[in-house]
């Protein structure tokens, strides 16, 4: 225990020291590092500018289109709202999206498709950054030095390369005023200590609306009425009133939402059997298998669903379907 809480100051002053903005233009900061490599052939290092981010419309389109199922609703939303920002160059304020739904709905995939269409190295890239409440932020006690912390993070990374992204995962875990200490940058038109905030991309992710989600869900579903009928309207005021009034919320409160920083609240609807079934068909299609309806169909047997009773909705979503299919193949 001491040796972690040893090793988490050590890397707490690391992350001080390496957040102090950087003050090369970003040109400099791109030449100097294949210049200095002396190295007689060119080797790539990842620096802010185009070779490295550049947003690919068809490529986040094809995704959703081909590899997000069920989705109906978040699909055109994070098409829109990621092209709309990532084309324009004069963009004031960063482009906030806070997505919601129930566990293995695909959240995190979302994300990543989204770091893979503007950045070479998607999620490996060094100016995308996964903060996760339970790893990053654990301690209740340590919220003021997260604070500082973060503001830090967030204004360094963003001075280096405007266009970087935020992903907060587990926002359901997350301390109440932790993400009020970047509202300053969220908000903002022009800049702030010299450092715009207007390309940067911050998204986060929770489980809560969740519930109120798959209600909605169940409720078309009795009344017989198709999923893909369910619209935005039935779902935004739900959503923003869980979200802001859920005391386990990050959100919870929080400035960010009653000052209607977030530009988007992306629903994703809970997975039914179809859908965890394509899963799987396209988990083999991924592994160059020739997909198998009646292999997938086994291994979907082994997911509970609920409500008990009618059993439609997929307790684990497509969570995962990798490591199932491994017992059926
Ligand atoms: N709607 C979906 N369409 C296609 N694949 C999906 C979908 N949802 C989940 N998956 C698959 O399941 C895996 C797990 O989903 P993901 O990590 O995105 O869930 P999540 O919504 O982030 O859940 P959690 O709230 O637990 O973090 C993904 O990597 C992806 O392979
Ligand atoms: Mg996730």
């Amino acid at each position: 225990m001491k040796l972690r809480s040893a090793l988490w100051l050590f890397l707490n002053a690391i992350m001080i020291a390496k957040v102090k903005p950087i003050n090369f233009p970003k040109s400099y900061t791109c030449q100097l590092s294949s210049s200095l490599t002396g190295l007689p052939f060119y080797t790539p290092r990842e620096c802010c500018g185009p070779r490295w981010i550049s947003y690919n419309k068809t490529s986040l389109e094809m995704a959703l289109s081909s590899k997000l199922f069920g989705q109906h609703l978040a699909s055109p939303i994070i098409l829109k709202t990621v092209t709309r920002h990532m084309e324009n160059p004069n963009s004031e304020t960063p482009l906030v999206l806070s997505l919601h739904g129930l566990t293995g709905t695909g959240k995190s995939f979302v994300s990543r498709l989204i770091a893979e269409s503007i950045y070479h190295n998607g999620m490996r890239s060094k100016f995308v950054h996964l903060f996760i409440t339970t790893e990053h932020f654990p301690h209740k006690a340590h919220l003021e030095t997260y604070k500082d912390q973060l503001k830090q993070w967030v204004k360094g990374n963003v001075s280096e390369c405007p266009s970087s992204m935020f992903i907060f995962d587990e926002m359901d875990k997350m301390q109440t005023d932790l993400i009020d200490s970047i509202k300053p940058y969220l908000d903002y038109h022009g800049t702030i200590d010299g450092v715009s905030y207007g390309q940067a991309i911050f998204i986060f992710l929770s489980n809560s609306g969740g519930m109120e989600i798959a209600k909605k869900a169940l409720d078309f579903w009795k009344t017989g009425r198709k999923r893909e009928e369910i619209n935005l309207m039935d779902l935004e005021k739900d959503l923003t009133l869980s979200v802001f009034n859920n005391e386990k919320n990050g959100l919870w409160r929080s400035s960010v939402i009653s000052e209607k920083l977030v530009d988007f609240y992306v629903p994703f609807l809970p997975l039914e059997h179809k859908h965890l079934v394509q899963c799987g068909l396209a988990e083999m299609a991924a592994r160059g298998m020739k997909p198998d309806q009646g292999v997938v169909e086994r291994m979907a047997k082994e997911y509970s669903f609920f409500p008990d009773e009618e059993r439609i909705f997929s307790n684990q979503g497509c969570k995962m379907v990798s490591k199932r299919l491994d017992f059926y193949l």
